[in-house]
């Protein structure tokens, strides 16, 4: 099994490529609209821009021609931030999730960032919290979805 985790910002002078791959990792990740119903605003309207800004960063993992997985993270003087992390179900227990997850701790400096997700979530990521000691800070009540817990790790949303 061989696979490669890439950045986006590699691409940013190469237009029709980047285009191109932002849209194919979007795609990876669309149906996280059902916790975020804001996602692919967000992702076009947030996210992409600040790839091209330099304080944010996608990262991406081909597996055998697809994508299969992806981080974006935010890295500023007052938030370091994993927004997104997911590997498709096709492609887990392979080790790929830790080696996206230490692509991701390169970039932010650190093995506890900020990361929030949905309680329902929470059951996939149990692994790192514990080898990693991350802690829960806060718990919001409908933060992103009525009716919906919105778990944060290692400080506090704005
Ligand atoms: C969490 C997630 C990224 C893990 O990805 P993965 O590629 O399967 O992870 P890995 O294969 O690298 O496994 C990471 C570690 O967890 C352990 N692990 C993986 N699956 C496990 C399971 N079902 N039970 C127990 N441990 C498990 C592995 O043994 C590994 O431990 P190691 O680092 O000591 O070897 C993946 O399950 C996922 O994306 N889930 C959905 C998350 C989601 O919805 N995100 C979007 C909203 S936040």
């Amino acid at each position: 099994m061989s696979y490669k985790i890439e950045r986006l910002s590699k691409y940013i002078f190469d237009d029709e490529n980047y285009n191109k791959l932002a849209n194919r990792i979007y795609y990876v990740t669309d149906h996280l609209t059902k916790d975020y119903p804001h996602h692919y605003e967000w992702y076009y309207q947030t996210h992409l821009p600040g790839v091209r800004k330099g304080n944010r960063e996608v990262f991406f993992v081909q597996l055998h021609d697809n994508i299969c997985g992806a981080a974006f993270v935010k890295k500023t003087d007052d938030e370091k931030k994993i927004c997104t992390f997911y590997i498709a179900e096709y492609a887990r227990n392979m080790g790929i999730g830790r080696a996206l997850m230490n692509k991701a701790f390169d970039y932010l400096d650190t093995k506890k960032p900020l990361i929030t997700m949905p309680a329902s979530k929470v059951q996939f990521f149990l692994h790192f919290m514990y080898r990693y000691d991350w802690k829960i800070t806060e718990i919001k009540d409908s933060y992103y979805t009525r009716g919906h817990d919105e778990i944060v790790f290692n400080g506090n949303l704005n």
